[in-house]
């Protein structure tokens, strides 16, 4: 069987993760041209932005890079009645920072889909696609396949990855516990799954017979090295790069990752309607405490972003998602291509060199 480095023409199986609102081309491709694999985030983006971001992307590396798309599909039932109630709730805390609030009729949100964007992805013959949220349908898959695309998918339990596996993928990030962002999973009639990395590891190595990619709480060559002791074939770090100079986040939000502690973090609904992992603040507390239904993702995800961008540009903390792992406070300052190295360097000149 290939290894990692052979199925994605990489040097080091370290791998940036994507981040939607944080991940940018600069980010992905400082990491490409160090020999690891930056992920370029553009779920749920208009085909015209995936089509600049991919471009600009290749405009800055000729190493292979990953796109990163949702694969969920919409939530069946949206109730009128919570969306008003929110919308309400939201009105309210709009107009304590002089924030007009728009209400639309519901047929008017516009969702994009995986399905809008694979096009592009494969006229532009981009590396590897990875997923998350969801299973790509057998058809896209064989098509990304047939360009010599390589498809990756991500699971949050044996169950998910034993599906991805069966689905042709050819490699499978397991998403732990204590990852930074939204859930990856998608069964959705079953609880949360809600599994640390140490446990999920090597059960989902012992269940697929691709390789596995770790994601959760890695940000040293000892973090490193445990998943690898696992059986993980390579370690994704997302939370690590946040206060890099090529990161989107704004600097307030920087300023929370630096800040957090081990406790820092919870999971919530607050901002997207969907489980996602972020330093706790005001916007999720209030929330939780109102009593009030979460309408599904993307609903909510529509209804609370102009807050969140209001809180981005205006630097206010407790209303914007400060998305983010059990070990954000690791992130550096720093550009990517340093923080990069740092990895490579310690894991060559610690104890028991992986490569
Ligand atoms: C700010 C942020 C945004 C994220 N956005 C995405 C995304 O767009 N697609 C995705 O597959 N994973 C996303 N994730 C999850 C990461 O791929 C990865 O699982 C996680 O960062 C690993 O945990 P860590 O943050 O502790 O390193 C995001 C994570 C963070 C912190």
């Amino acid at each position: 069987m290939k290894n990692l480095k052979q199925i994605l023409d990489i040097s080091y199986p370290i791998i940036q993760a994507p981040m939607l609102g944080v991940s940018t081309p600069a980010m992905v491709a400082a990491v490409a041209n160090a020999g690891g694999l930056g992920c370029l985030p553009l779920g749920g983006l208009s085909p015209e932005k995936t089509l600049d971001l991919i471009r600009e992307t290749k405009s800055k590396t000729h190493r292979p890079f990953a796109v990163n798309l949702f694969a969920h599909s919409l939530a069946a039932k949206v109730s009128v009645d919570d969306i008003e109630k929110m919308e309400n709730y939201l009105e309210t805390l709009h107009k304590g920072y002089n924030l007009p609030f728009e209400r639309k009729p519901i047929s008017s949100y516009r969702f994009y889909n995986h399905l809008d964007q694979i096009g592009i992805l494969l006229d532009e013959q981009v590396p590897v696609v990875s997923f998350t949220f969801g299973v790509p349908d057998a058809d896209v898959t064989l098509k990304l396949k047939q360009k010599g695309i390589k498809v990756i998918g991500t699971a949050t339990s044996i169950k998910e990855a034993t599906i991805l596996d069966k689905a042709g993928m050819d490699a499978i990030v397991a998403q732990g516990i204590e990852a930074g962002g939204h859930r990856g999973g998608f069964l959705e009639d079953e609880s949360l799954p809600q599994v640390g990395l140490l446990s999920l590891v090597p059960q989902i190595v012992d269940a697929v017979k691709v390789p596995v990619i770790a994601a959760g709480g890695i940000f040293d060559q000892r973090t490193i090295k445990a998943v690898f002791a696992l059986g993980a074939a390579g370690a994704q770090l997302g939370s690590y790069f946040i206060a890099a100079e090529e990161s989107a986040a704004s600097e307030v939000y920087k300023e929370s990752i630096l800040n957090s502690t081990d406790i820092s973090t919870e999971l919530t609904r607050a901002f997207t309607g969907k489980w996602a992992r972020g330093v706790r603040n005001s916007f999720m507390k209030e929330l939780k405490n109102s009593g009030l239904t979460i309408p599904y993702y993307t609903y909510q995800n529509s209804l609370t972003s102009a807050l969140r961008d209001f809180g981005k540009s205006a630097g206010i903390a407790d209303i914007i998602s400060l998305w983010a792992g059990q070990s954000a406070s690791r992130s550096k300052r720093g550009s990517t291509e340093a923080l990069f190295g740092e990895l490579i360097n310690q894991i060559k000149s610690g104890p028991n060199p992986l490569f």
